[in-house]
């Protein structure tokens, strides 16, 4: 499919952030997105326009019903200054299965790499190039057509935008604090919680909310049966440092398959470290803090990259973890990872895609 263009005048691009170091997450927007619509059956009309305001009915049912999907990935300036994608592939096939799973026409992978490819070769050079800055690519689908029954939209509107971001969280890559919510729950078997589907972040709003209240940067979910496993934080994976083991809880239908989660495990392995994935129950955790056993906590995602956790809150009580200092494993995967999305060490996986 040609990817039709129009493009902003020069006279009416939007102001670059004047300092990179001080890029937040997610509030500026570069000048142009990608768009196509879904009707009679197939995707059509791909474009690049400006980033403007959508025109949306107020019966169109991603209003009402939510029926929405959406991916995270991010483009890096590399030293030489050329602009590369981290494991782009992977974000489009996740982008198939979170559609499968709620009802939203396929896409075709290979052109939604090359639509990105196309986009960035129109905004592309709003890639920061500050340490731990990148341009974040946010693509969503939302169901747009104009009917209240509920039932599948027969029409949708893909949209790509850019945002170039720094830390996601306010303490960059320093320790975070997350409570183990005990109550709240944010998926369940045959729910929503392995795709990203907005409807998800949306329950997990009120909880983490009160935790945010409180001090926490986020919340730890745990399974909603037995509210004893260790599940995910929502915008990371978790991981656990136990007698020197890297161990993560396994997937399973309720968590997300994060591509950082899949980059941490085989760095790890690249590393020579031992890894476990399995069902991960917070009472071991809290066993392995008290008698100290419990080396390192992380999360990892695309958004917050790896982020060391200083403390945990748990059935009231709270545990410092790794002295509330970054541990030398949490370190160490991330210097890797990081150095390989940069460009500083060397992709031996092929991970990194190159724009040209
Ligand atoms: C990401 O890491 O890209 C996410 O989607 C998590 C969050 C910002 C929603």
């Amino acid at each position: 499919m040609e990817i039709s263009k129009r493009l902003l005048l020069k006279s009416h691009l939007k102001e670059r952030p004047r300092d990179e170091k001080k890029l937040g997450f997610g509030d500026i927007f570069t000048d142009h997105m990608f768009k196509m619509d879904y009707y009679d059956g197939a995707w059509r009309l791909p474009r690049i326009e400006p980033n403007s305001p959508l025109s949306l009915s107020p019966a169109a049912m991603v209003l009402h019903y939510s029926q929405t999907i959406f991916e995270g990935l991010k483009c890096y300036r590399h030293p030489d200054g050329r602009l590369a994608l981290f494991r782009p592939r992977e974000n489009f096939k996740r982008f198939n299965q979170s559609a499968r799973r709620m009802c939203i026409p396929q896409v075709d992978e290979a052109f939604m790499l090359q639509a990105l490819k196309e986009l960035l070769r129109v905004d592309g050079d709003w890639t920061p190039s500050a340490p731990g800055s990148s341009l974040y690519v946010r693509p969503t689908i939302i169901a747009t057509e104009p009917h209240l029954g509920v039932r599948p939209s027969k029409e949708y509107l893909l949209f790509v935008i850019l945002s170039p971001v720094g830390a996601y969280y306010k303490e960059g890559f320093g320790p975070i604090k997350i409570h183990v919510e005990g109550f709240y729950t944010r998926s369940a078997p045959g729910g929503l919680g392995s795709v990203k589907a907005g409807a998800s972040y949306a329950g997990s709003l009120l909880a983490t909310d009160q935790a945010a209240r409180k001090g926490f940067s986020q919340l730890l979910w745990l399974d909603s049966q037995e509210h004893r496993f260790v599940e995910e934080v929502g915008s990371m994976n978790m991981f656990f440092v136990i007698d020197g083991k890297i161990v993560t809880p396994k997937l399973g239908g309720t968590i997300l398959p994060g591509v950082t989660r899949f980059s941490v495990l085989d760095v790890a392995g690249d590393l020579g470290l031992e890894v476990q994935e399995r069902n991960l129950d917070i009472r071991e955790i809290i066993e392995a803090q008290n008698s100290g056993r419990l080396n390192e906590a992380f999360g990892s995602g695309t958004a917050a990259i790896i982020s060391p956790v200083g403390t945990l809150s748990y059935d009231g009580n709270e545990f410092t973890v790794s002295d509330g200092q970054v541990g030398p494993i949490t370190q160490k995967l991330y210097d890797e990872l990081v150095g390989i999305q940069y460009g500083h060490r060397p992709d031996k996986r092929g991970w990194v895609e190159y724009l040209d």
